[in-house]
């Protein structure tokens, strides 16, 4: 087989079960924003994907337009990129059956969110959670995506995208659908909880203390960031101090991201600096790059039919790039069409 070359593109997605936090936007909306001037680029609001746990169908419309406003507050250009949310483009779930009968139990068995999320009850949880990553694979492949930049909680899901490829193409004997890269890079790719240095800041997790909205106020977010769990230490001379520090390490990495720097600049400006001193400049350097944000969405939200259309519209494009591809799809799998 002689491998084809695919036209570089950029494909990404996040669930709007929740509202944004200050995760989602440094691991991965905020690098959005630089991809879409360099490559042609399309982001999704994964709204199937947020239904394989128990959404409150109200409010899922509502998390949907406010995923969207956040990107679009971020930066997204719909000129630039392709906005829409999941549903609207049936191809994926289509997609997504078809590599449910490629992908092997025993992979799926491996992919550590499935068990994080199912936790002790997997009996319980649904068929779609488990076959969740399936439906992310055809996200990626329906675009023929070459490049997909997420958090680094992502990366097994992009790794079994590659497999979920590599195996149809040999299947099939065809170099049909290229072999992704995740991109996670930056300074922020995991983004860790406010109060557990351990565990990834998430929109679902129990105590609001915990992360950062970003529709939080500055008062909010000055209050969370000044109780951010620490140890005493104040911060190192250099980075290297930062090991086993995961709650100070997350603070650095968090104002670099913030800043477009490094956690290394950021030490050389606060060489052994108190909480004292870092957490306000932190807090106010949070609060100058989210409000604009957090206003801009509020803005957005006041007109929701406004958001409806440009997700349609973005669909619509979506449709003309995944319509195609689905249906090679069919024709090599051997599926007949009249
Ligand atoms: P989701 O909705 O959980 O998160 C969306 C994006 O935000 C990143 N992220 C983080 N990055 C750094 N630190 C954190 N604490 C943090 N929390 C979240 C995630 O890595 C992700 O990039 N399965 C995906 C959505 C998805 C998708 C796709 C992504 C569905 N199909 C196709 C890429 C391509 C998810 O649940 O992301």
């Amino acid at each position: 087989m002689t491998a084809p070359t695919f036209t570089p593109r950029v494909f990404s997605g996040i669930k709007p079960s929740g509202g944004l936090t200050l995760g989602n936007y440094l691991g991965a909306i905020k690098r959005w924003v630089d991809m879409q001037s360099e490559m042609e680029s399309i982001y999704c609001v994964v709204d199937l994907h947020a239904i394989t746990v128990w959404q409150d169908p109200a409010e899922l419309k509502n998390g949907t337009r406010e995923i969207a406003a956040g990107m679009l507050a971020s930066g997204i250009d719909p000129a630039k990129s392709i906005l829409f949310n999941q549903s609207q483009v049936p191809e994926h779930a289509q997609l997504a059956w078809i590599f449910n009968c490629v992908a092997r139990l025993g992979w799926m068995n491996r992919m550590t969110q499935f068990k994080d999320k199912a936790g002790s009850n997997a009996e319980k949880a649904s068929l779609g959670l488990y076959a969740y990553p399936s439906l992310m694979a055809a996200d990626i492949l329906l675009y023929h995506a070459t490049h997909v930049p997420v958090g680094e909680d992502q990366k097994q899901h992009v790794e079994l995208t590659r497999d979920i490829a590599s195996k149809f193409n040999h299947d099939f004997k065809r170099d049909f659908f290229p072999i992704t890269e995740p991109v996670i890079d930056g300074p922020a790719t995991r983004v860790m909880n406010l109060r557990d240095g351990s565990k990834k800041m998430s929109k679902s997790g129990e105590s609001d203390m915990e992360r950062i909205n970003m529709l939080d106020d500055a008062d909010t977010i000055a209050k969370k960031f000044k109780k951010a769990k620490t140890d005493p230490a104040p911060l190192p001379e250099t980075v290297d101090g930062l090991k086993d520090r995961a709650e100070a390490r997350n603070l650095v990495e968090i104002y670099a991201a913030l800043s477009d720097t490094t956690p290394e600049a950021v030490i050389a400006d606060y060489p052994g600096a108190g909480w004292g001193t870092f957490k306000p400049a932190l807090a106010d350097l949070a609060v100058s790059k989210l409000a604009p944000i957090s206003d801009e969405m509020k803005r957005l939200l006041n007109d929701p039919a406004e958001i409806d259309r440009t997700l349609a519209a973005g669909a619509q494009k979506a449709r003309a790039i995944a319509a195609p591809v689905l249906d090679e799809t069919y024709d090599i799998v051997g599926l007949l069409r009249g």
